[in-house]
Protein backbone atom coordinates (compact mmCIF):
# COMPACT_ATOMS: atom_id res chain seq x y z
CA UNK A 1 0.00 0.00 0.00
CA UNK A 2 1.58 3.21 -1.04
CA UNK A 3 2.07 5.77 1.99
CA UNK A 4 -0.93 8.54 2.31
CA UNK A 5 0.01 11.74 1.19
CA UNK A 6 -0.14 13.40 4.90
CA UNK A 7 -0.10 17.61 3.70
CA UNK A 8 -1.75 16.74 0.43
CA UNK A 9 -5.12 18.42 1.22
CA UNK A 10 -6.54 20.93 -1.45
CA UNK A 11 -6.89 23.82 0.86
CA UNK A 12 -3.39 23.51 2.95
CA UNK A 13 -0.58 22.46 0.66
CA UNK A 14 1.85 23.73 2.99
CA UNK A 15 0.38 23.09 6.60
CA UNK A 16 2.49 21.94 9.17
CA UNK A 17 1.17 18.83 10.84
CA UNK A 18 -1.42 19.18 13.66
CA UNK A 19 -2.52 16.36 16.02
CA UNK A 20 -5.66 15.35 17.24
CA UNK A 21 -5.57 13.17 19.53
CA UNK A 22 -9.26 10.74 20.42
CA UNK A 23 -9.58 9.96 23.82
CA UNK A 24 -7.99 12.39 24.85
CA UNK A 25 -8.77 11.49 28.62
CA UNK A 26 -6.76 8.06 28.56
CA UNK A 27 -3.70 6.86 29.62
CA UNK A 28 -1.73 5.90 26.08
CA UNK A 29 -3.37 9.78 24.79
CA UNK A 30 -1.88 11.33 27.99
CA UNK A 31 1.46 10.36 27.06
CA UNK A 32 1.08 11.17 23.19
CA UNK A 33 0.22 14.99 23.95
CA UNK A 34 3.13 15.26 26.74
CA UNK A 35 5.34 13.62 23.62
CA UNK A 36 4.05 15.99 21.05
CA UNK A 37 4.48 19.21 22.86
CA UNK A 38 8.03 17.94 24.28
CA UNK A 39 8.83 17.56 20.21
CA UNK A 40 6.99 20.99 19.70
CA UNK A 41 4.33 20.15 17.51
CA UNK A 42 0.95 21.10 17.53
CA UNK A 43 -1.05 19.10 19.55
CA UNK A 44 -5.19 19.13 20.21
CA UNK A 45 -7.29 16.64 22.01
CA UNK A 46 -10.79 15.58 22.37
CA UNK A 47 -13.42 13.23 24.06
CA UNK A 48 -15.99 13.28 21.80
CA UNK A 49 -17.55 9.90 21.49
CA UNK A 50 -16.14 8.38 17.83
CA UNK A 51 -19.63 7.10 17.45
CA UNK A 52 -21.23 10.21 17.33
CA UNK A 53 -21.01 10.84 13.29
CA UNK A 54 -21.90 14.77 13.68
CA UNK A 55 -19.95 15.14 16.54
CA UNK A 56 -16.82 13.87 14.60
CA UNK A 57 -17.17 15.60 11.72
CA UNK A 58 -17.95 18.78 13.62
CA UNK A 59 -14.83 18.57 15.68
CA UNK A 60 -12.63 17.47 12.06
CA UNK A 61 -13.90 20.43 10.88
CA UNK A 62 -13.18 23.18 13.27
CA UNK A 63 -9.98 21.55 14.66
CA UNK A 64 -8.60 20.76 10.74
CA UNK A 65 -6.07 17.90 12.37
CA UNK A 66 -3.31 16.84 9.17
CA UNK A 67 -3.11 13.47 11.48
CA UNK A 68 -5.33 12.46 14.19
CA UNK A 69 -3.95 9.52 16.56
CA UNK A 70 -6.83 7.31 17.96
CA UNK A 71 -6.40 5.90 21.37
CA UNK A 72 -9.73 5.97 22.19
CA UNK A 73 -11.52 2.70 23.26
CA UNK A 74 -12.92 0.73 25.17
CA UNK A 75 -10.56 -1.27 27.14
CA UNK A 76 -12.89 -2.22 30.11
CA UNK A 77 -12.22 -1.25 34.01
CA UNK A 78 -10.66 -2.73 36.53
CA UNK A 79 -10.14 -4.87 33.21
CA UNK A 80 -11.03 -6.24 29.82
CA UNK A 81 -13.69 -9.08 32.28
CA UNK A 82 -15.92 -6.03 32.05
CA UNK A 83 -16.25 -6.46 28.30
CA UNK A 84 -17.92 -9.83 28.73
CA UNK A 85 -20.66 -8.32 30.71
CA UNK A 86 -21.14 -4.94 28.67
CA UNK A 87 -21.09 -6.29 24.98
CA UNK A 88 -22.88 -3.82 23.08
CA UNK A 89 -21.13 -0.53 24.58
CA UNK A 90 -17.80 -2.74 23.78
CA UNK A 91 -19.18 -3.28 20.02
CA UNK A 92 -20.20 1.16 19.84
CA UNK A 93 -16.50 2.00 20.57
CA UNK A 94 -14.28 -0.87 19.29
CA UNK A 95 -16.11 -1.61 16.30
CA UNK A 96 -18.87 1.14 15.64
CA UNK A 97 -17.07 4.06 16.99
CA UNK A 98 -13.57 3.48 16.04
CA UNK A 99 -15.15 2.95 11.76
CA UNK A 100 -16.85 5.86 11.80
CA UNK A 101 -13.69 8.25 13.33
CA UNK A 102 -10.92 6.50 10.31
CA UNK A 103 -14.22 6.73 7.57
CA UNK A 104 -14.52 10.07 8.82
CA UNK A 105 -11.14 10.53 8.31
CA UNK A 106 -10.57 9.41 4.75
CA UNK A 107 -13.64 11.42 3.71
CA UNK A 108 -11.76 14.33 5.40
CA UNK A 109 -8.16 13.18 3.69
CA UNK A 110 -7.19 12.88 7.23
CA UNK A 111 -4.31 10.53 8.07
CA UNK A 112 -5.79 8.26 10.93
CA UNK A 113 -3.42 6.38 13.24
CA UNK A 114 -5.55 3.65 15.07
CA UNK A 115 -3.67 2.60 18.88
CA UNK A 116 -4.75 -0.91 18.67
CA UNK A 117 -3.99 -4.31 20.00
CA UNK A 118 -1.81 -7.33 19.33
CA UNK A 119 -3.97 -8.81 21.56
CA UNK A 120 -5.74 -11.50 19.07
CA UNK A 121 -3.16 -14.37 18.54
CA UNK A 122 -2.42 -17.39 20.39
CA UNK A 123 0.81 -19.77 20.78
CA UNK A 124 0.05 -22.98 18.71
CA UNK A 125 1.70 -26.13 17.36
CA UNK A 126 3.13 -23.54 14.25
CA UNK A 127 3.89 -21.15 16.46
CA UNK A 128 4.91 -22.18 20.02
CA UNK A 129 6.54 -20.73 22.83
CA UNK A 130 9.99 -19.45 21.93
CA UNK A 131 9.08 -20.02 18.01
CA UNK A 132 8.52 -18.17 15.13
CA UNK A 133 6.49 -14.97 15.98
CA UNK A 134 2.86 -14.10 14.19
CA UNK A 135 3.50 -11.72 11.58
CA UNK A 136 0.88 -9.18 10.49
CA UNK A 137 -0.10 -11.55 7.44
CA UNK A 138 -1.16 -14.52 10.15
CA UNK A 139 -5.21 -14.77 10.61
CA UNK A 140 -5.95 -13.73 14.21
CA UNK A 141 -6.40 -17.38 16.47
CA UNK A 142 -7.78 -15.87 19.96
CA UNK A 143 -11.03 -14.88 20.43
CA UNK A 144 -11.26 -15.62 24.54
CA UNK A 145 -12.04 -12.65 25.85
CA UNK A 146 -14.88 -10.23 23.81
CA UNK A 147 -12.25 -7.38 24.06
CA UNK A 148 -10.26 -8.80 21.69
CA UNK A 149 -12.82 -10.58 19.63
CA UNK A 150 -14.14 -6.78 18.65
CA UNK A 151 -10.79 -5.86 17.95
CA UNK A 152 -9.75 -8.80 15.62
CA UNK A 153 -12.55 -8.55 13.57
CA UNK A 154 -12.35 -4.60 12.75
CA UNK A 155 -8.75 -4.62 11.91
CA UNK A 156 -8.96 -5.77 8.85
CA UNK A 157 -12.19 -3.83 7.67
CA UNK A 158 -9.90 -0.58 8.92
CA UNK A 159 -6.74 -1.88 6.73
CA UNK A 160 -8.75 -1.71 3.67
CA UNK A 161 -8.81 2.22 4.44
CA UNK A 162 -6.06 3.90 2.54
CA UNK A 163 -5.68 6.33 5.22
CA UNK A 164 -5.04 4.48 8.05
CA UNK A 165 -2.27 3.31 10.30
CA UNK A 166 -2.53 0.31 12.69
CA UNK A 167 -0.48 -0.05 15.45
CA UNK A 168 -0.87 -3.56 17.58
CA UNK A 169 0.53 -2.72 20.70
CA UNK A 170 0.69 -5.80 23.32
CA UNK A 171 0.78 -5.02 27.34
CA UNK A 172 2.64 -1.55 26.88
CA UNK A 173 4.83 -0.34 29.34
CA UNK A 174 5.64 2.99 30.79
CA UNK A 175 8.22 4.50 32.82
CA UNK A 176 6.25 5.47 36.18
CA UNK A 177 4.08 3.05 37.86
CA UNK A 178 0.83 3.98 36.62
CA UNK A 179 -2.32 1.94 37.33
CA UNK A 180 -2.37 0.93 33.91
CA UNK A 181 1.32 0.51 33.15
CA UNK A 182 2.14 -3.37 32.31
CA UNK A 183 4.53 -3.53 35.41
CA UNK A 184 2.50 -1.77 38.03
CA UNK A 185 -0.59 -4.79 36.94
CA UNK A 186 1.99 -7.57 37.68
CA UNK A 187 3.44 -5.94 40.57
CA UNK A 188 -0.60 -6.02 41.95
CA UNK A 189 -1.22 -10.01 41.53
CA UNK A 190 -0.93 -11.92 44.16
CA UNK A 191 0.64 -14.50 41.47
CA UNK A 192 1.49 -14.71 38.05
CA UNK A 193 1.84 -16.60 35.05
CA UNK A 194 4.97 -17.48 33.51
CA UNK A 195 4.75 -16.98 29.45
CA UNK A 196 6.52 -15.12 27.46
CA UNK A 197 5.17 -12.39 25.46
CA UNK A 198 5.62 -9.22 23.46
CA UNK A 199 5.21 -6.21 25.51
CA UNK A 200 5.09 -2.59 24.23
CA UNK A 201 7.62 -0.25 25.57
CA UNK A 202 5.94 3.44 25.16
CA UNK A 203 9.42 5.77 25.46
CA UNK A 204 10.35 4.12 22.33
CA UNK A 205 7.09 3.17 20.47
CA UNK A 206 5.36 6.29 21.15
CA UNK A 207 8.15 8.18 18.88
CA UNK A 208 7.75 5.84 16.16
CA UNK A 209 4.53 6.30 16.05
CA UNK A 210 4.60 9.61 15.38
CA UNK A 211 7.39 8.98 12.90
CA UNK A 212 4.79 6.63 11.05
CA UNK A 213 2.20 8.88 10.99
CA UNK A 214 4.43 11.86 9.87
CA UNK A 215 5.84 9.99 7.11
CA UNK A 216 2.33 8.94 5.81
CA UNK A 217 2.59 5.22 6.56
CA UNK A 218 0.02 2.68 6.61
CA UNK A 219 -1.41 -1.00 6.78
CA UNK A 220 -0.97 -2.74 10.16
CA UNK A 221 2.04 -2.98 12.11
CA UNK A 222 2.93 -5.23 15.04
CA UNK A 223 4.38 -2.37 17.39
CA UNK A 224 5.92 -4.44 19.82
CA UNK A 225 9.92 -4.38 20.82
CA UNK A 226 11.38 -7.10 18.97
CA UNK A 227 11.99 -10.62 21.43
CA UNK A 228 9.50 -11.63 23.97
CA UNK A 229 9.84 -11.43 27.69
CA UNK A 230 8.04 -13.83 30.66
CA UNK A 231 6.34 -12.46 33.07
CA UNK A 232 8.83 -13.78 35.39
CA UNK A 233 11.91 -12.08 33.75
CA UNK A 234 9.93 -9.24 33.60
CA UNK A 235 10.33 -8.87 37.94
CA UNK A 236 13.35 -10.63 38.33
CA UNK A 237 14.77 -7.63 36.05
CA UNK A 238 12.38 -4.74 38.31
CA UNK A 239 13.85 -6.80 41.66
CA UNK A 240 17.13 -6.40 40.70
CA UNK A 241 17.20 -2.80 39.36
CA UNK A 242 14.29 -0.83 41.10
CA UNK A 243 12.92 -2.84 44.19
CA UNK A 244 15.50 -5.80 46.06
CA UNK A 245 12.78 -6.31 48.39
CA UNK A 246 9.98 -7.20 45.80
CA UNK A 247 8.77 -11.07 46.09
CA UNK A 248 6.31 -12.95 44.23
CA UNK A 249 4.76 -16.15 43.24
CA UNK A 250 3.96 -17.69 40.01
CA UNK A 251 0.74 -20.00 38.94
CA UNK A 252 0.41 -22.26 35.71
CA UNK A 253 -2.48 -21.15 32.92
CA UNK A 254 -4.82 -23.34 34.53
CA UNK A 255 -4.40 -22.02 38.36
CA UNK A 256 -5.26 -18.39 36.57
CA UNK A 257 -7.76 -19.49 33.96
CA UNK A 258 -10.21 -19.96 37.86
CA UNK A 259 -9.65 -16.35 38.74
CA UNK A 260 -10.18 -14.35 35.65
CA UNK A 261 -13.55 -14.07 33.29
CA UNK A 262 -12.38 -13.36 29.49
CA UNK A 263 -9.12 -15.66 28.49
CA UNK A 264 -5.81 -13.85 28.43
CA UNK A 265 -3.89 -13.78 24.86
CA UNK A 266 -0.46 -14.90 25.16
CA UNK A 267 1.58 -14.64 22.25
CA UNK A 268 5.58 -13.52 20.47
CA UNK A 269 4.40 -11.01 17.71
CA UNK A 270 7.26 -10.57 14.63
CA UNK A 271 8.53 -7.35 14.59
CA UNK A 272 10.64 -7.58 11.15
CA UNK A 273 7.94 -5.44 9.39
CA UNK A 274 8.30 -2.50 12.12
CA UNK A 275 12.19 -2.71 12.43
CA UNK A 276 12.69 -2.64 8.63
CA UNK A 277 10.40 0.13 8.15
CA UNK A 278 11.79 2.66 11.18
CA UNK A 279 15.02 1.94 10.09
CA UNK A 280 14.73 3.74 6.67
CA UNK A 281 13.56 6.52 8.97
CA UNK A 282 16.89 5.73 11.18
CA UNK A 283 15.49 5.11 14.61
CA UNK A 284 16.03 1.93 16.18
CA UNK A 285 13.60 -0.50 18.60
CA UNK A 286 15.58 -2.46 21.63
CA UNK A 287 14.81 -5.63 21.89
CA UNK A 288 12.65 -6.17 24.92
CA UNK A 289 14.71 -7.67 28.03
CA UNK A 290 17.18 -4.44 26.95
CA UNK A 291 14.55 -2.10 26.96
CA UNK A 292 13.12 -3.43 30.01
CA UNK A 293 16.54 -2.67 32.13
CA UNK A 294 16.05 1.21 30.53
CA UNK A 295 13.32 1.33 31.58
CA UNK A 296 14.24 0.24 35.14
CA UNK A 297 16.83 2.67 35.01
CA UNK A 298 15.23 5.49 34.51
CA UNK A 299 12.59 4.39 36.94
CA UNK A 300 15.21 4.21 39.74
CA UNK A 301 16.62 7.33 38.31
CA UNK A 302 13.50 9.18 39.02
CA UNK A 303 12.98 8.12 42.19
CA UNK A 304 10.12 5.78 42.01
CA UNK A 305 10.97 2.54 44.64
N1 LIG B 1 -3.43 -0.41 27.95
C1 LIG B 1 -3.34 -1.58 27.34
O1 LIG B 1 -3.06 -2.62 27.97
C2 LIG B 1 -3.55 -1.67 25.84
C3 LIG B 1 -2.96 -2.71 25.16
C4 LIG B 1 -3.13 -2.80 23.79
C5 LIG B 1 -3.93 -1.86 23.15
N2 LIG B 1 -4.51 -0.86 23.84
C6 LIG B 1 -5.40 0.05 23.12
O2 LIG B 1 -4.90 1.38 23.13
C7 LIG B 1 -6.00 2.30 23.21
C8 LIG B 1 -5.76 3.25 24.39
O3 LIG B 1 -5.61 2.47 25.56
P1 LIG B 1 -5.43 3.09 27.02
O4 LIG B 1 -4.69 2.09 27.79
O5 LIG B 1 -4.92 4.48 26.94
O6 LIG B 1 -6.94 3.05 27.49
P2 LIG B 1 -7.75 4.03 28.47
O7 LIG B 1 -6.87 4.66 29.48
O8 LIG B 1 -8.93 3.23 28.89
O9 LIG B 1 -8.21 5.19 27.50
C9 LIG B 1 -9.17 4.98 26.51
C10 LIG B 1 -9.96 6.25 26.38
O10 LIG B 1 -10.90 6.06 25.31
C11 LIG B 1 -12.12 6.66 25.69
N3 LIG B 1 -13.22 6.05 24.95
C12 LIG B 1 -13.76 4.83 25.11
N4 LIG B 1 -14.75 4.64 24.23
C13 LIG B 1 -14.82 5.78 23.50
C14 LIG B 1 -15.64 6.22 22.44
N5 LIG B 1 -16.59 5.45 21.94
N6 LIG B 1 -15.43 7.45 21.92
C15 LIG B 1 -14.48 8.27 22.42
N7 LIG B 1 -13.67 7.92 23.44
C16 LIG B 1 -13.85 6.69 23.96
C17 LIG B 1 -12.24 6.43 27.18
O11 LIG B 1 -13.09 7.38 27.71
P3 LIG B 1 -14.26 6.94 28.73
O12 LIG B 1 -13.55 6.35 29.90
O13 LIG B 1 -14.96 8.22 28.99
O14 LIG B 1 -15.10 5.94 27.99
C18 LIG B 1 -10.79 6.60 27.63
O15 LIG B 1 -10.52 7.94 28.00
C19 LIG B 1 -7.28 1.45 23.37
O16 LIG B 1 -7.95 1.35 22.12
C20 LIG B 1 -6.77 0.10 23.79
O17 LIG B 1 -7.61 -0.94 23.34
C21 LIG B 1 -4.31 -0.71 25.17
Amino acid sequence: MAAWEANDRLDDHFQQPRFLIWGGNGWIAGQLKRLLEEQGKEVHTTTIRMENREAVLSELFLTRPTHVLNAAGCTGRPNVDWCEDNKSQTVRSNVIGTLNLADACFQAKIHCTIFATGCVYQYDQTHPIGGRGYTEEDRPNFEGSFYSLTKSHVEPILSSYSNCLILRLRMPVSDDLHPRNFVTKLLGYERVVDIPNSNTMLHDLLPASIILAEHGQTGVYNFTNPGSISHTEVLQLFKEIVRPEFSWKNFTLEEQAKVIKAGRSNCTLDTTKLVAKLGEYKYGVPEIHEAYKRCFKRMKAAGIK
